[in-house]
């Protein structure tokens, strides 16, 4: 399917989602946000890809955020309105094949939250990453004041959400924000090679374990637990884990097939 703003790339199981406006730095447009839900809808259904890496055009940004112009003039009921229905950030946060971002330059106000929606952020040690939206009046509305405490805790969210700070990759690392640091340069193969990776296991593990792990920032402990052993034994009934225990036992690598 052709988008405006946004070119797949699909090799080895893995989909590379590049959000592409360079002139405007990537930021996430009605345009964007649209055709990212339309992307992720159809990615999903499509058995051939088993894992998403979402990052932006060029080497300047990720993604710079939402895009301000749409914000001028708008009223209450109006920004309202734009947020109704389906919110990508909530879609990648709740997808149900891994979805790694990789983050190759700024990655400021939505483009932070869209990174935090993601599974784990791959970083260029070139990115640039912050919650600046205090500096226009506003404040983070894409999840950023509800994930980014769970992911770097509340004094640092504090920081970044009150002061608007940008920081480079090296302390995003340091407090948690990013996942890996790679230089600039091999950032796409690194990124791959993970997803890669990823895309060798069984599909129905690779879901289950995603769940279970996103589990743990909203239940209890008792209940994570609970709930894991639900997916546990529920990996049981795959052919993926019959292939996966045979495989090892017969000393050869497994087919999985996500079945
Ligand atoms: N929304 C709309 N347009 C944006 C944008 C955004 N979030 N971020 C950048 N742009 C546009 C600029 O307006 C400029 O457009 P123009 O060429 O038509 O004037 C173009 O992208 C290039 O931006 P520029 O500021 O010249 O690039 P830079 O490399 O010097 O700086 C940033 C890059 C990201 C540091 C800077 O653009 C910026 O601070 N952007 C806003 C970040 C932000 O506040 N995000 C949170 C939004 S809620």
């Amino acid at each position: 399917m052709p988008y405006e703003t946004l070119r797949i790339e699909t090799d080895a199981g893995v989909a590379l989602i590049t959000i592409d406006r360079q002139e405007k730095r990537n930021a996430l447009n009605t345009t964007v946000r649209a055709e990212l839900v339309a992307a992720l809808d159809a990615l999903r259904d499509d058995d051939a890809v088993r894992v998403l890496v979402i990052t932006g055009a060029g080497d300047k940004a990720f993604v710079a955020g939402a895009d301000i112009g749409e914000f001028a003039g708008r009223t209450p009921l109006e920004q309202r309105a734009a947020m109704t229905g389906r919110r990508v950030f909530d879609e990648v946060a709740a997808y149900p094949k891994p979805v790694i971002a990789m983050i190759n330059g700024f990655c400021l106000g939505g483009g932070c939250e869209l990174a935090l929606a993601c599974d784990l952020r791959i970083a260029a040690d070139t990115a640039k990453l912050g919650q600046p939206e205090i500096n226009l009046g506003i404040i983070p509305g894409g999840g950023g004041t509800q994930r980014l405490p769970r992911v770097v805790g509340t004094g640092q969210a504090m920081r970044l959400v009150l002061s608007g700070e940008i920081i480079d990759a090296a302390e995003a690392l340091r407090i948690g924000l990013v996942d890996l640091v790679h230089p600039a340069a091999g950032l796409r193969e690194r990124a791959m090679e993970l997803a890669r990776k990823m895309a060798e296991k069984s599909p129905v593990a690779l879901r289950m374990a995603k769940s279970a792990v996103r589990a743990a920032a909203e239940m209890p402990m008792a209940a994570g637990l609970a709930y894991e052993t639900e997916l546990f034994v529920t990996c049981f009934g795959s052919d993926d884990k019959r292939e996966g225990v045979a495989a090892f036992l017969e000393k050869r690598p497994p087919r999985f097939t996500g079945t």
